[in-house]
Formats: structure tokens, sequence, C-alpha cells
């Protein structure tokens, strides 16, 4: 029952005004509320704090504000192009940190002004957008989580810090934790999928491999953890729009990632462009320090995304100056970009609107960064020629790529055994992706060369040479719009368009397909219809690829699907007509390779989908971790009264979860240590898991909880750990979960963390709809 108090509190959260939750009685157990302390100048470093008490004595305003300021410096081959502004903004002390510059020669250049040229030489920080890999480009990050391989996710961040740091840079704008439930959204490539629970480990593994056990290190990183907050809940799917959330769904569902990876110990965050529940996340006090300083205990630094405070204006919630004081008094420290803090800031201590101390606060922060990297030591720590030469995209960098984009790639379909295909015969190689080389590498892969990418048809040739016969067609465009073409190219794509007909191309491609023994058909997405400011609202495969597959599908020849894309697509037709679909997502460096391996049976797929496919668009949002109905759909036709559509299913095309193998894995019911849970010691749980199938494979098994009955209703299911696991043809192993009174936990309608006493089940399966289920009782 909510109590009067807590209607008001919620109220008050809800709305432009949101507050700080006061802890709430419980009438629970195991309450545990977040402690709301005052953020303090005060580290647990009584050395750094001595340091920059020091430096910042001998700072005047204007150098406090100038650390503030964070500038994008654009970058050609020869070295950094400087605009004249940025230059003598750094002589000035304008700049705290730069951005879109790297190699050593262009950081050394850039460092050198600040050394030789400012009053204090105080470093700057480098940043760069290191998303997925950045010389040896991994998978994008939808497809690395697929991988649910937390060592591999680590390393691929690892080997990333490696060859930023030897590139001159010492901070990336990753992990991206946004939850996103929505296909529609082009970012939802950038992340680990729809739910909080794996989302959080993939935060917390990426973490660690940027950060590793020393930020001072010459090859370790900050990382910045992005966007903050629930930028992927954008209504209608369309980037950059507006989030309004209720702060259960918000404390349950999608702010959970975020805090795993500030517990690994994240050095940095970044502001989200969204409004939540009307104050943009850049200018939100209750966001920035309330939840993120005082109750979550973050004391790193806070970065705005792009422009992020001047695009509080069209917001609509202050001119310049006013969205200048609003970012700076809710907690963020450094401008992207925007250059209005530097601006307006001046100004505004002088007519008392923004104090000093608050400067302070922000610079301090800022400073210490610096300091952890270990910058003020040796401005120029992470440059170094030598190792720049010797590290990028080593031999070991590049292996490493092709074994997780394999492990990342979801077996869709595969009837009758269709794959792995012979290594003999001849195939039709066909679509607009199966020579490509510059889509694999996906977006956000600006230091990555997409000329070294391996394309299919290369991966192909690597792997079984000689011993089968390609027939290429490409068989259509990627798509037909000339303008769309126009626009992917603009920024960093490069499609051409084929002048021929449609018609004339399927043709070719249909003939191609009569003379070869089974059909590879490489189509989906180019990776600029994905990222940022890429949203679809109609998610089939673009252009004339699906009129294409239909021709193929009519010669009779066995149809495999290899498929490229950064979101689930509406693929009802192609599962209801494929032998065969491979999900790869763009693989990066060695897509091609990991591809032939996988459809030559070099690797057997492991990979699972971390987000729902729904069978059409209208679905969305469509996700595992639902709450049920007062009228569930129990699949009687006739009763009309119930929660579903008339037009299509309720269920997904591929649920959370799915992937399938080469080989079949079958499991034992799951038996619990105990039928009660009390105190802290933990229940086990208990599975069998069998390979029964003719090849070895892992499998990744997956447990899930569902609170039955609680105080607020509670999601049909959700996942509370997974175990990779490999098996040979006919081995068996027993997995064992351990479950404490802690994973049960969850905030309740006054914001508690708690968890109730009663009614639990237990779900255990190799996906989240084909579990089998036990119970128990949480006393
Ligand atoms: C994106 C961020 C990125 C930043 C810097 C923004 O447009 O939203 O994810 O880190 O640019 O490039």
């Amino acid at each position: 029952m909510k109590t009067t108090s807590t209607i008001l509190m919620l109220l008050l959260c809800m709305g432009c005004a949101q507050t700080t939750t006061p802890p709430q009685e419980s009438t629970t157990t195991q309450t545990e509320t977040a402690p709301a302390t005052t953020p303090s100048t005060r580290s647990s470093d009584p050395e750094m704090d001595k340091f920059i008490d020091d430096l910042m004595a001998k700072m005047t305003l204007e150098e406090k504000i100038g650390q503030l300021n964070l500038v994008s410096v654009g970058f050609d081959v020869t070295g950094p192009v400087v605009s004249e502004n940025v230059d003598e903004n750094i002589r000035k002390g304008n700049v705290g940190g730069v951005f879109n510059t790297f190699t050593p020669i262009a950081v050394r250049k850039l460092q050198d002004m600040a050394m030789n040229n400012t009053r204090l030489k105080i470093p700057l920080i480098f940043g760069y957008d290191v998303i997925h890999g950045h010389r040896t480009i991994f998978p994008i990050p939808l497809g690395l989580a697929s991988s649910w391989d937390l060592n591999a996710i680590e390393r691929s961040a690892r080997i990333a810090a490696e060859e930023a740091t030897a590139d001159g840079l010492n901070w990336v704008f990753s992990p991206m934790v946004d939850i996103a439930r929505d296909p529609r959204w082009g970012r939802i490539s950038e992340g680990a999928g729809e739910d909080p629970w794996l989302g959080s480990r993939v935060g917390e593994a990426m973490v660690r491999g940027y950060q590793g056990e020393d930020m001072k290190a010459n090859n370790t990183v900050m990382a910045c953890v992005k966007h903050f907050a629930l930028y992927g809940a954008a209504e209608a799917g369309r980037d950059y729009n507006t989030v309004d959330m209720s702060l259960q769904r918000m404390y349950n569902e999608y702010l959970p990632p975020y805090k795993a990876a500030i517990d690994a110990g994240a050095g940095s965050v970044m502001s989200s462009f969204n409004e939540i529940n009307g104050v943009p996340a850049t200018g939100n006090k209750w966001l920035m320090t309330d939840l993120l300083r005082k109750q979550w205990g973050f004391d790193g630094f806070v970065v705005t995304d792009y422009t992020a405070i001047n695009e509080m204006i069209p917001h609509g919630v202050g001119n310049e100056a006013e969205v200048a004081a609003l970012a700076l008094k809710a907690g963020v420290d450094m401008d992207m970009v925007g250059e209005l803090f530097l601006k307006e800031l001046g100004p505004m201590v002088k007519s008392g609107k923004v104090t000093e101390e608050e400067i302070n606060t922000a610079c301090r922060r800022v400073l210490e960064a610096k300091y952890k990297l270990g910058l003020f030591q040796d401005p120029y720590r992470y440059i170094n020629d030598e190792r720049a030469k010797s590290t990028m995209m080593k031999k070991e960098y590049v292996d490493a790529s092709r074994d997780i984009a394999r492990r990342s790639m979801v077996l869709l379909k595969n009837e009758k055994n269709a794959l792995p295909l012979k290594q003999s015969g001849s195939i039709a190689l066909i679509g607009p992706l199966a020579r490509n080389q510059r889509d694999l590498i996906g977006n956000w892969s600006g230091a990555g060369d997409w000329k070294k990418a391996v394309s299919v048809e290369q991966g192909i040739r690597n792997v079984v040479g000689n011993k089968v016969k390609i027939n290429y067609a490409k068989g259509a465009n990627l798509t037909d719009d000339a303008q769309m073409i126009r626009r992917l190219n603009a920024h960093g794509g490069d499609l051409e368009l084929d002048k021929r007909s449609s018609e004339a191309m399927i043709r070719e491609a249909v003939q191609v397909a009569r003379k070869s023994d089974v059909i590879v058909a490489v189509v989906g997405e180019s990776q600029g219809m994905t990222g940022e400011a890429a949203s679809r609202a109609d998610i089939t495969l673009p252009g004339q690829q699906l009129a294409l597959l239909k021709a193929l599908k009519a010669t009779g020849k066995p149809l495999v699907i290899v498929l490229m894309n950064g979101r689930p697509l509406a693929l009802a037709w192609e599962h209801e007509n494929a032998n065969a679909i491979l999900e790869t997502w763009f693989a990066g460096t060695e897509a091609g390779n990991a591809i032939a391996d996988v459809l030559y049976g070099n690797y057997n797929p492991s990979g699972k989908l971390t987000v729902t496919f729904p069978v059409e668009v209208g679905q969305v949002p469509i996700y595992y971790n639902a709450k049920n109905t007062g009228r569930p759909y129990g699949g009687d036709e006739l009763d009309k009264y119930k929660s579903r559509y008339m037009d299509v299913p309720n269920e997904p095309l591929y649920p959370f979860g799915y992937g399938l193998s080469y080989t079949t894995f079958s499991y034992s019911k799951p038996q619990l240590s105990a039928t009660t849970l009390q105190g802290t010691q933990p229940l086990e749980v208990r599975v069998d898991v069998r390979n029964t199938g003719n090849y070895d494979g892992e499998e990744v098994v997956q447990l899930y909880v569902q609170d039955v009955v609680g105080s607020i209703t509670r999601p049909v299911k959700e996942l509370k750990g997974f175990q990779k696991i490999a098996l040979k043809k006919g081995e068996s192993k027993t997995v064992t979960f351990r479950i404490s009174a802690d994973d049960l936990k969850f905030y309740n309608n006054e914001l508690q963390y708690v968890n109730e006493p009663g009614e639990y089940r237990v779900y255990v399966g190799t996906n989240s709809r084909d579990v089998q289920a036990a119970s128990f009782r949480l006393q």
C-alpha cells in the first residue's frame, strides 16, 4: 500500500522539480537504502588532494573555467587540423581536453601547445570514441554482447586500450550501457541489448578492460560511461527524443548498468541528450548530483554529450547563460564542444548567478582525472612512437578479433542441418554485402581501416581455398534510394549504387544460383543505417533485398542467409523460407574469416541474442522481462478480451537469449538445494546439460527468476545468471548457480532496495522462452 507521503514524494520526483528520494520506512525484509551523503571535495587520496589544492590556489577563474572546456580537433593523415581558434584557446589555457585527435605526432603537437604556452602547464586529456576496438576492430557492441563471453568482451576492451594509448589517447567514450528495447533506435547497436543484469556485467567487463588495475599505466585509459541516463528509452525509437519513465522502471530496469559500470570504477560519465521526465539530463540536478554522486557515490567527472548544454535551448529550458548555469549547478563538469561554459561562466560569477565555488568543484574533478591518469607526472606518458609502431593490429589482436567475432554470431535457423556447408562443390555467393568491406567494421570505428577488413568472399577463400567454387552476383543494392546513399556517404559510408535495374540484378543472381549447389545470400543494412541519428521506422531488409531473396528461394536451391545489421530486423519471411540464417552483426576487421569459420564448421556457433527480434515492428517495444497483464492471452482465439493483437502474435520471432548450435543440448529439470531460502545461505540450482548432437559445442545456460507476488508487479522473468560451457559430443556437465537473497532485491514503490518474502520461480534453459521451472520460498 502506498502511503500518502510516498505518493507525494513520487509526484515530486516525477515532475520537473526532481528531488532526492528520501529513504522510507519499510515493512519488508532486508532493506537497503542508499546513503544520501553530500559529495565532498576531499577524496580518499590525500596526496592528490594536496596537489590539486596547491594547483588550484594558483589558478585564476579563467584558468579554472578553461579546464571545463573540451574541444574537438579534426584529424587528417599528415597531422592534426587545428583551427586558429582551438590553437589560440589551448595556448590561452582555455581548453581542458581534446577529442577526435590521435597518433603520437598529433597528440604531441597539441600537448606541446599546453605545456609550452600556458602559465600553469596543465596537461590536456585526450579522448576518443573507442567503442569496439581502436585500430583492430571488434564486432559492434550488440554483437560483442551476443557472445555472452565476458572474458572475451573484457579482452576486446583491453586490446582497444592498448592500441588507443599507443595512439596517444587516455580517455575513451565507452562503455555505452543504455538499455534499449526499441529496434527502431539506431543506437541499439552500440549497447549490450535489453537486459539490465547482462548489461551490467558487460559494462563492468568493459570498464575493467579499459582501466585495468592502474589508470596511471601507459596502456590503460579512463572509461566514460554513457549516456547518462535512459538515452535508450527515446520515444518511438527516434534518436534524441523524449524520455518519460516511472521511477520504478528507471531503478529496476534502466539504471542498473550505469551503476554497475560506476561501481566497477569508471572514471567518468557522459550526460545524455534526452530529457527525463521534463528535465534534460544535462541540466538535471537530481540525476547528476542527487542520484549519481550522493546516492551512488560517484567521484569522477561528468562530461556532457556533444553540445548537449547548448541543446537545452531548443529543449526549452533557458537561454545560453541559463542553460550553462543549469548544467554546472546540476553537476556537469566539462562542456563538450558547446563552449557555453567558456563563454558564460565568467560573467555569471561576476553577476552572482554562479559561484566560484561551483566552478571550483567542477575544475577539481577534471584535474583529479588528469592526476589519476598520471598526466601531471608525465604529460607525454601516452605518446611513444615506438610503442605505436609495434602495437597496432598485432597478429595477436587480429586473431582475438576473429575469435570474438565468431563467438558473437547467432544461428537463428538451421533446418535439416543446412549448415555447416560442405567444403566441396559450389556456392552462389550473392548479395550487396558479400564483397563489402566498409560496412563490416560498423560505425564508431574511426581509427579502423575498413580496407583491412576481410570480406565474406575473401574469408571463404581463406578458409576453404579452391575446394569450393564461388559463383558471385551482387543481386541487389543495399538501398536504391539515392538520397539515402548520399546521406550515408556524407558520414563515412562507401555505398555505390549499381545502376542496373533491380530486375536485371536479380536475374543475374538467379542464373548464378541455378548453377550452384547452395545459395549464400549476404544481406542486411549498411553500417550507417544504425548508430547515432539512424532511426528506422521500417526494420525489414532495406531496398530490394527481400525481393532478391524471394527470387533466389524460387530456384529451389538451399538458401542460407548471412545477415549483417546493427538492430533486430523483422524477418518473418526470411524465417519461414530460408534453410538457415546466421546473424553476424557488423563483425569487425576479421568479419569474413569469422563468418567463413562458422559457415564451414571450423567454429560451432554459440552466440545468443541479447535483444528480442519482433515478428513485426508493430510489436515494439517487445522484450522478455515484461510484466503480465490482468488479462494475459492464453491461446484461445475466440477469447476476445485478452491482451493481444488481432493481426500479429504477441510472441516475438526470436526471444531474448535465443541462438542455435550445430549440435543439440538437452537439459534436466533444475534441482534446488532447498525449497526455502533464508538468511545469507545461498540456494543452489543445479541442472545437467548434455551435448546430444554430432558436434562439440558451447552452450549459454541461462537462469531466470520470477518473483511471483510482489508489493509492486514484477517481471515474468529476469535473468540472474548464465554460464557459457563447452561440451564435447555426448558429454554432459552439471551446471550450478547460486541464488542469494541479494539477487532477489528490487526497488519497491518507496524506492527501497528490498527483497520480499514469498514464492519465487527459477527457470533454467537455453533461451528466455524454452526453460524448465522449479519453485522456492524466500523466508
Ligand atoms: C555521441 C556520443 C559520442 C560523442 C563524441 C555524440 O554525438 O552521442 O556517444 O561519444 O558524440 O563523439
